[in-house]
Formats: C-alpha cells, sequence, structure tokens
C-alpha cells in the first residue's frame, strides 16, 4: 500500500478545501469520496430509481463509470464519460444523497474501489468511513470537526456566493438530518476512528487547519 492520509468530517467541516489544499502541498493525490456517492445519486436521480429498488441500483452499480480529472486547477467529476462536477452538488443531490450512501449494495462497491486508488498512488482522501472502514491502517487518520453552527454558516455563505436562495434556518435544518442519517445508519455509521487525531476548526481559518494538518501528516512521515 502507498502512503495514506484519511480525512474524516461532517458536512461542512472544511474537509474537501483542506484536503485539496495539503495534498498540493505534499504532493499526495487527493480523492473526494463523497463525490462518488454523489454521483450514484444522480445516476439513480435520472433514472427515477429510489434507495429501496435495490435490483434497479444494481444495474446501475453494474455499469458505473466514476472519473476523476484534474484540470488546471479545478478538480473534475465524470460519471460514465459526463463532466458532472457541478451537477452533483445541485439541491438534489444534496436532499438525497445520505440515503443512497447508507445502501449496503453501494457501499460494497465504493469502497473497494477506493482501496484501489490507495495502491495506485499516495493519497489524501476525505469522507465519513476513510479511518474506520476503507483504509482502517492508514498511515495518518484525522478527523477534522466543527460545530453544527458553524458549518450551517459556512453552507450557507457557499449558497449565498453560488446564488442559490436559501436561509439559514432551513440550511442549518439540513445539515442536522443529513448528520443524522449519516450516524444513524447500519452499514458504515460515520463515527471518529479511534486513533485518529480529532482537530476542531470551528474557530481556525483555513490557513491554520492547513498548517495543523501538515504538521500531524509530517511528524508521522518522520516518526
Ligand atoms: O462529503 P459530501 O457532503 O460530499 O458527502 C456526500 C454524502 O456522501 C454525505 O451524505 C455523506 C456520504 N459519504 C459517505 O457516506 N461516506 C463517505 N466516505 C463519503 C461521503
Amino acid at each position: 500500500m502507498a502512503f495514506v492520509v484519511a480525512i474524516d468530517g461532517p458536512a461542512g467541516s472544511g474537509k474537501g478545501t483542506i484536503t485539496k489544499l495539503v495534498g498540493e502541498k505534499l504532493n499526495l493525490v487527493n480523492v473526494d469520496t463523497g463525490a462518488m456517492y454523489r454521483c450514484v445519486t444522480l445516476d439513480c436521480l435520472r433514472k427515477n430509481i429510489l434507495p429501496e429498488e435495490l435490483e434497479k441500483i444494481e444495474k446501475v452499480l453494474e455499469k458505473i463509470d466514476i472519473r476523476f480529472e484534474k484540470n488546471k486547477e479545478k478538480e473534475l467529476v465524470f460519471l460514465n464519460g459526463e463532466n458532472v462536477t457541478e451537477e452533483i452538488r445541485s439541491t438534489d443531490v444534496n436532499l438525497n444523497v445520505a440515503k443512497f450512501a447508507a445502501v449496503k449494495i453501494i457501499r460494497d462497491k465504493m469502497t473497494p474501489l477506493q482501496r484501489e486508488m490507495g495502491k495506485k498512488a499516495n493519497i489524501i482522501m476525505e469522507g465519513r468511513d476513510i479511518g474506520t472502514v476503507v483504509f482502517p491502517d492508514a498511515d495518518v487518520k484525522i478527523y477534522l470537526d466543527c460545530s453544527v453552527e458553524e458549518r450551517a454558516n459556512r453552507r450557507y455563505k457557499q449558497n449565498l456566493a453560488k446564488g442559490i436562495e436559501t436561509t439559514y434556518e432551513e440550511v442549518l435544518a439540513s445539515i442536522k438530518e443529513r448528520h443524522r442519517l449519516e450516524t444513524e445508519r447500519e452499514v458504515a455509521p460515520f463515527v471518529q476512528a479511534e486513533d485518529a487525531v480529532y482537530l476542531d476548526s470551528t474557530n481556525l481559518t483555513i490557513e491554520e487547519v492547513v498548517k495543523k494538518v501538515v504538521e500531524i501528516i509530517e511528524n508521522k512521515k518522520n516518526a
């Protein structure tokens, strides 16, 4: 196995931004596993398939092809050859992804794909179950936390910047509901790995979090 850094944390904790920046700094390939669950969700939504329709989901999974590509500054996500980078962040996908991510056959398909990526390159992988299920033997595990109010605040500001009309209360309610679904599901529930380093980003800037994560990784490399 190559060098693997696992970053787990709730939605809005800054995982995506931090993982990208740390990956660039330390030359680690960054993998956003949430994007993979979003691709499956989008594929099912487009085909009007519900999370309970396991036979239909099975068919979708047989054919699914998810790829990441780095284009200049941007990470692009391709679903069956189509660039879905923007669409996997749509409100429709946001509202449904936690339900699809709780489906066992979907996780059973994604987990080995994620493990394969860790064989091919030194990676920094972000998600919910990377340090617990996907790479229980990861070289470095970090649990990136943040208060639910601050997470909602960040998402709310992102929405405003993107021109998406929502209220802070709506964003807060949706983040709380997603967290409930993720932590209460039966398969790979979202929990902190016992041996993960806990890092709370609530009152830290992006630069401060990046610095801390880099320090944790470098210390481990030099240990
Ligand atoms: O990180 P994100 O918000 O893009 O994740 C999208 C959804 O996928 C979210 O509901 C949590 C789920 N997810 C998961 O269950 N396991 C992962 N390793 C990554 C994401």
